[in-house]
């Protein structure tokens, strides 16, 4: 049942209020007990070390209502372990993966008036954050920390929905350091992006596809999303120390070597976009967002993908299947969904 006058079918992906958040706090070296809150303030120290010194790390993931109205959330187990590597990166107390998965449930259950309906296409997106609260100002990790999950029900993460963008490379910009945070889920990272990601937007791309921060010479990742590329029918993803290894790449990984793609994940020079049949985005939010064009806008190198301005074969293919087990219409053979 969904009793709300939410237009589920034009969400974008934004901040719509839901009912309720829960929170688990780690004080005296032990987590407490799952609190149950309607309000979507929460009262820190001014000198909380998430505030000053960045110690955050989040998570994103999303569940779906099947024709048959179940509520279906997606690799729960895969997002409790992430966020444990990146807290362990910030030298944060990891939220064990138990009680990551009973808040996961409870706040979703609690908010299940908010998981969009079958086929509107929209989702309701999960995300859980921990934060450093201890107060102090020297540099040093926190004693105490809050672990909160909050939901929003969300559409497409690209205005376009699953139709080609285009994309662009700058060298002039460096999102994460060679062996620095890339490969974890904090906020910084993201703070980083922003001059690049606001420069590309102005100029009309949806996202900037970063080079490694080391040569210049290897694709890492694009934008919140990785990338992947089909060349001569071989699915072809960057490896990288400077990437988040995102989730959505793992499934679709699965999904390409079940049906007889070969899939490589190894270094990717800029120039082998010469030779790509299809390229795209790929993550939580993103799904697998179609590429058209990557311009290089040092080079002035434009790397045409889609030749007729519409997803190719393989990504279409690749989308649906990942989109039918989510909401429940294919079978989930790889144990993805965990259901309410
Ligand atoms: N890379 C970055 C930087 C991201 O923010 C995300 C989004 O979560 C991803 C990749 C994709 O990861 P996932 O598929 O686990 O959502
Ligand atoms: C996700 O795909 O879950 C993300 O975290 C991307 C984003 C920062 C909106």
């Amino acid at each position: 049942m969904n009793n709300t006058d939410i237009d589920w079918s034009n969400l974008g992906f934004g901040y719509v209020p839901t009912d309720y958040n829960v929170r688990c706090h780690f004080r005296d070296g032990k987590w407490g007990e799952i609190e149950v809150s309607t309000s979507d303030k929460i009262d820190m120290h001014i000198a909380a070390t998430a505030l000053h010194y960045g110690q955050e790390v989040f998570e994103g993931l999303k569940a779906f209502r099947g024709k048959d109205d179940k509520i279906r959330i997606f690799r729960l187990e895969e997002n409790a372990k992430r966020i444990r590597s990146s807290a362990c990166g910030l030298m944060m107390e990891p939220v064990p993966v138990e009680l990551f998965k009973e808040m996961v449930l409870k706040v979703v259950e609690l908010n299940a008036r908010f998981v969009p309906p079958y086929g509107t296409g929209a989702s309701l997106y999960i995300r859980p954050i921990e934060l450093g609260m201890t107060a102090q100002i020297g540099v040093k990790p926190a004693s105490e920390y809050v672990f909160i999950i909050m939901v929003s029900p969300v559409g497409p993460y690209f205005k376009s929905g699953f139709k080609p963008t285009n994309i662009c490379i700058m060298r002039e910009f460096d999102r994460v350091a060679p062996q620095g945070t890339g490969r974890w889920k904090v906020g910084g990272n993201y703070a980083a992006s922003l001059s690049a990601g606001e420069k590309a937007h102005s100029l009309g791309y949806s996202a900037v596809l970063y080079l490694d921060p080391k040569e210049k010479r290897y694709l890492d990742e694009c934008g919140p999303a990785n990338f992947y590329a089909i060349k001569d029918g071989v699915y072809v993803t960057p490896a990288s120390d400077s990437i988040l290894p995102s989730i959505t790449n793992d499934s679709l990984m699965t999904i390409a070597r079940h049906n007889g793609i070969k899939v490589e994940q190894r270094h990717v020079t800029v120039d082998e976009l010469e030779h790509v049949d299809e390229a795209a985005a790929c993550g939580t939010a993103a799904v697998a967002s179609p590429v058209g064009e990557i311009d290089d806008l040092d080079t002035g190198k434009k790397y045409v993908i889609s030749k007729d301005g519409k997803p190719g074969p393989v990504t279409t293919m690749l989308y649906n299947t990942l989109r039918g087990i989510q909401n429940g219409d294919i079978e989930d053979i790889f144990g993805w969904n965990t259901i309410l």
